[in-house]
């Protein structure tokens, strides 16, 4: 099938023949990264802009890496040395990025629907990298593709999410992603930080980590999005930690071949002990990996695409 998409925006929006072409081709751009020469001409002469105006490590580490694998001329913008500063707006921000030659821009923004907006005004393919609590497509589809290599196939499996699933995107889009390549899907979390409507959309809502955690094939572990809460939504961490914290006893109850993943950053000894975290099953560091050739993926399906929506 062609990929008929200028942006890719958010996964509630893909079909799962589109996500299952973002996945096939990221396998073909991971043999480029095992080459001696990880580079391929795919995005020659094309600019794109990395306009993050939130922290990121691996996000934007890793969208830079795949964008100089294909060849692309790479602009980062510095949200503290801009304009912004002065009080110029995202749309004229992007709008003079866009002037300058960019035309693929991959935006973070504290503002859920931001790259939407974007989309909307520009010319530009716009790649969205995390807006607000709403969606993280190119984290979700790095672990579709990180649960599809080890587990063979998505469809069937048992997957589970704990913890912040109220202001965590990364939740929003791996539920849609894991829903439409076929899994079951579970969070668990304090009622506090699970949506009352999660289960209309075909997803198990479990209160007790040890009740949820029994037989599943994948446990994803969330980070409490602190900068994103404007109240008390639990007692303290350690209250947290103690009953939706994953330890080894618990782990225990899910399936024996269990892979533990979580997109980072991890607060080590809350959602997840280091030993676990660490440990054979755990795959956070392969996430991180597979995410150049994820986004690698993105950009060149992106790039040939061409199409309006
Ligand atoms: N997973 C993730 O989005 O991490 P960063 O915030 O470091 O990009």
């Amino acid at each position: 099938m062609d990929f008929n998409r200028r942006h890719i925006l958010g996964l509630e929006e893909l079909s799962a023949e589109e996500i299952t072409l973002i996945l096939d081709t990221a396998e073909s751009m991971k043999e480029v990264s095992k080459r001696d020469v990880k580079k391929v001409p795919a995005l020659r002469g094309v600019t794109v802009c990395n306009l993050f105006y939130e922290p990121s490590t691996r996000t934007r580490s890793s969208f830079e890496i795949a964008e100089k694998r294909l060849s692309a001329d790479v602009l980062n913008f510095t949200l503290s040395h801009s304009s912004v500063s002065k009080g110029e707006t995202l749309l004229d921000t992007a709008r003079n990025l866009e002037a300058m030659g960019a035309s693929v821009i991959v935006i973070r923004h504290p503002m859920s629907g931001a790259p939407w907006l974007l989309a909307k005004e520009l010319d530009s393919s716009i790649i969205n990298a995390g807006d607000g609590s709403h969606e993280h497509p190119s984290q979700a589809l790095l672990d579709l593709f990180t649960i599809r290599e080890i587990k063979g196939n998505i469809e069937g499996l048992k997957v589970l999410v704990v913890g912040d699933i109220l202001h965590s995107r990364v939740a929003r889009s791996n539920i849609w992603g894991l829903l439409k390549l076929g899994a079951e899907v579970r969070v668990a979390g304090p009622p506090t930080l699970i949506p009352s409507h999660i289960e209309n959309i075909n997803v198990k809502t479990y209160y007790n980590l040890e009740d949820a955690v029994k037989g599943v094939d994948v446990v994803i572990m969330l980070r409490i999005q602190m900068e994103r809460q404007d109240s008390e939504f639990f007692p303290s961490l350690r209250e947290y930690a103690r009953f939706y914290g994953l330890k080894r006893e618990k782990l225990k109850l899910a399936a024996k071949d269990v892979v533990v993943m979580h997109p980072g950053p991890i607060n080590r000894g809350i959602e997840l002990s280091s030993d676990i975290a660490d440990d054979a099953g755990s795959v956070i560091l392969d996430q991180v990996s597979n995410g150049i050739a994820v986004r690698m993926a993105m950009f060149y399906l992106v790039a040939s695409g061409g199409g309006n929506s």
